[in-house]
């Protein structure tokens, strides 16, 4: 039996100000001779919009989008800064290598009490970090704990690839999650986690790490950017994220129609859909912002966690299931009671 168990306190998120819609992308690639529509974008994906960050405005680094989204959050939760014992931050598109995202917010919050680590499972990370706060929680070590899934992956968008180039978006969402008694029902139930690592090439990035660092023909030929095999991820997503999800309903021997809401990551509707049905969710109780804010990987689960939370869906004592799965390949599921 745990010391403690961990519940999330408060929500917040944060967006670019520059909306791109599928026609801008649909002019943008017509410059390059690259055709798509606004039809295909929408049929293929269920996205319409999407936002970026406008390249070089300080307001809009990732640490600023999540420094946006943590001030939500902590108000949220009637918290302030000097509270936070840990911070643990899910990206894959970092302000910079060193120092990590986490300490640049560190700093812009003036968490002058915590630790700070950046973690980057891609998509998955930000359910890593949660289940990471959850166990430091659970042990005594952490009393207030702030989660961050924050990207500009607009900075790694590969324009000359059709298929990805239209999929991806800018965004941080962020949760306070705080120490409570060990036996409250509103908590975090437990997760699972894992990664396959021989399934790297799938979603990748060749160049511009410390193996390859980036040179005039490595950013010509666009090989610091997104690399992916979209049609395997997709057969890939839809297995992972159904059975992630029966694995941790049945830890906790909660049949799916007990669930009262679902957060997928939001990598594309098709898998949505596909995934709810192989789980007999009806669509009515997952939650999406797929459609306005495209994949902003680490940051889709939070964002649409907390834009359920705003609106009065999400209501204390029900149980909401998270699911997804990234680069790496990494994959996680995390179930709550709220
Ligand atoms: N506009 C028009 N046509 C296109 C476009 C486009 N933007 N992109 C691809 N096509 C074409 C292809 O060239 C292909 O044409 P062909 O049949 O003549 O060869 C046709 O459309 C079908 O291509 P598919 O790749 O089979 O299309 P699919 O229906 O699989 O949709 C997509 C592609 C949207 C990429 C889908 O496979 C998908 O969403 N995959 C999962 C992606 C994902 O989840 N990534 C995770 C990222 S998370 C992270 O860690 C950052």
């Amino acid at each position: 039996m745990a010391t403690y168990a961990a519940t999330i306190t408060g929500t917040g998120s944060a967006f670019p100000a520059g909306i791109v819609t599928n026609q801008d992308i649909v002019e943008k690639l017509a410059a390059s001779g690259i055709e798509t529509s606004d039809q295909w974008i929408r049929e293929r994906s269920g996205i319409r919009e999407r936002r970026m960050a406008a390249p070089g405005n300080a307001e809009e680094h990732n640490s600023s989008l999540g420094l946006a989204a943590s001030r939500a959050a902590l108000e949220m939760a009637g918290k302030k800064p000097e509270d936070i014992d840990l911070i643990a931050y899910a990206t894959c598109t970092p302000d910079t290598v060193i120092p990590s995202t986490s300490c640049w917010l560190q700093h812009k919050l003036g968490a002058v009490n915590a630790w700070a680590m950046d973690l980057n499972a891609a998509c998955s990370g930000f359910l890593y970090c949660l289940s990471i706060a959850d166990q430091f929680i659970q042990t005594g070590q952490v009393k207030t704990a702030l989660v961050i899934g924050a990207e500009v992956l607009s900075s790694i968008i590969n324009w000359s690839d059709r298929s990805s180039c239209i999929l991806f978006g800018d965004a941080a969402g962020a949760v306070v999650v705080e120490r409570a008694e060990a036996d409250t029902p509103h908590r975090i139930l437990s997760a699972t986690l894992r990664s396959d690592g021989n399934l790297w090439e799938l979603l990748h990035i060749p160049c511009g790490g410390s193996r390859y660092p980036a040179t005039a023909d490595i950013i010509r030929d666009h090989l610091n950017k997104i690399h992916m095999n979209g049609r395997e991820v997709f057969k890939i997503a839809v297995r992972t994220l159904t059975s992630f999800a029966k694995q941790t309903l049945k830890k906790h021997k909660i049949a799916p129609e007990e669930l009262d809401w679902f957060i997928p990551h939001q990598a594309n509707i098709r898998i949505i859909e596909a995934v709810a049905e192989r789980l007999s969710i009806p669509m009515e109780k997952v939650l999406v912002n797929i459609e306005r804010f495209g994949n902003t990987s680490s940051a889709t689960i939070p964002t649409v966690l907390d834009e359920a939370v705003r609106a009065g869906k999400i209501q204390k004592g029900q149980t909401v299931l998270m699911d997804a799965f990234g680069s790496g390949l990494t994959f996680g599921a995390l179930l709550l009671r709220w």
